[in-house]
């Protein structure tokens, strides 16, 4: 698996969707699980600026190369989630899509400022940090276009199918970069192996973990990976994962799964009554309003306080 960032500055580009039959979109049917991954994984493509702002804060800035490829990665993981949110709408689901983003991080809150501090603390202490974050990129790519496969096999809908197999290829290279870095960082480094394997072990939670509670992450990954199939595509998830130095034998998504079926099995309604209930809406936030949060008021405001000089 190659990568080359010269090459991938010259063709990062917005995701192509000509000849993407979206007048099709209403012709075959979404389940209720299809559209709760659909959901979460729209709201976890447009999570990615954040994600980013924790990565600007460590040492990964004084790396031309990894700020290049944050780049273009931040600006391709943008049309995955804009794309996922028009084909949410023209299945017939209305929202705002800009109010929708602003609503979930909405929900952060100070959790999201104290994990910026503790990421930014993490990194100027160890050196070695870099070679987690390269990690759980690789992880989270992985896991992304695992979980994009996964849902054109339940769903079953072609026009879903033909827009997630080109969002696949993107995330394919985004897969290949963080593997290979992470490799480069660990190869030979036997202390970076260490801490990589130590944190990975403690700290690492499936991708949309955090913004997304405990029981929505099982729900997804039940509904996409609990069959014999989706379970050796977690099991194969892990083994790529260890080959990287150090990492050798790890169990990272297949135990997520193991644990959300032990969840299950404790309380037989947990995670399926989210998919059933169509729990994918986000409720507005209680105390912070859309506008306070990202200064963008109505026309109708916006004009009224130009009159008032304010
Ligand atoms: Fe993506
Ligand atoms: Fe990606």
């Amino acid at each position: 698996m190659s990568f080359s960032i010269e090459r991938y500055k010259e063709e990062s580009k917005n995701l192509d969707t000509t000849g993407i039959d979206w007048q099709a979109v209403t012709a075959s049917p979404l389940s209720k699980g299809d559209l709760f991954c659909l959901h979460y994984m729209m709201d976890i493509e447009n999570h990615v600026p954040l994600y980013l702002s924790h990565l600007l804060v460590t040492r990964a800035c004084m790396d031309p190369i990894l700020t290049a490829f944050l780049a273009c990665w931040n600006y391709e993981e943008l049309w995955h989630g804009e794309n996922l949110a028009k084909l949410l709408n023209l299945y017939g689901i209305e929202f705002d899509a800009q109010d929708r983003i602003a609503n979930v991080r909405a929900h952060l809150g100070f959790q999201n400022s104290v994990s910026i501090l503790s990421t930014m603390v993490g990194s100027w202490l160890l050196k070695d940090f870099s070679a987690v974050y390269l990690t759980i990129g690789a992880i989270n790519e992985l896991s992304t276009l695992t979980g994009y496969a996964a849902l054109i096999r339940k769903s079953g809908h072609p026009v879903l199918k033909d827009l997630l197999n080109r969002i696949i290829k993107d995330e394919r290279r985004h897969y290949a970069f963080y593997f290979n870095s992470a490799k480069e960082w660990l190869a030979g480094n036997e202390k970076a192996q260490r801490v990589d394997r130590w944190m990975l072990n403690r700290f690492w939670v499936p991708v949309g973990q955090g913004v997304k509670t405990q029981e929505q992450v099982d729900a997804l990954a039940l509904y996409l990976f609990d069959d014999e199939q989706g379970e050796e595509d977690l099991l194969t998830l892990d083994e790529k994962i260890g080959r990287l130095p150090g990492l050798e034998g790890i169990e990272l998504m297949s135990k997520a799964l193991y644990a959300a079926r032990e969840r299950r099995r404790q309380n037989p309604e947990w995670a399926w009554r989210l998919i059933d209930n169509e729990e994918w809406a986000v409720a507005p936030p209680k105390k912070s309003p859309v506008g306070e949060l990202t200064t963008r008021r109505s026309h109708g405001e916006a004009e009224l306080s130009v009159l008032e000089g304010t």
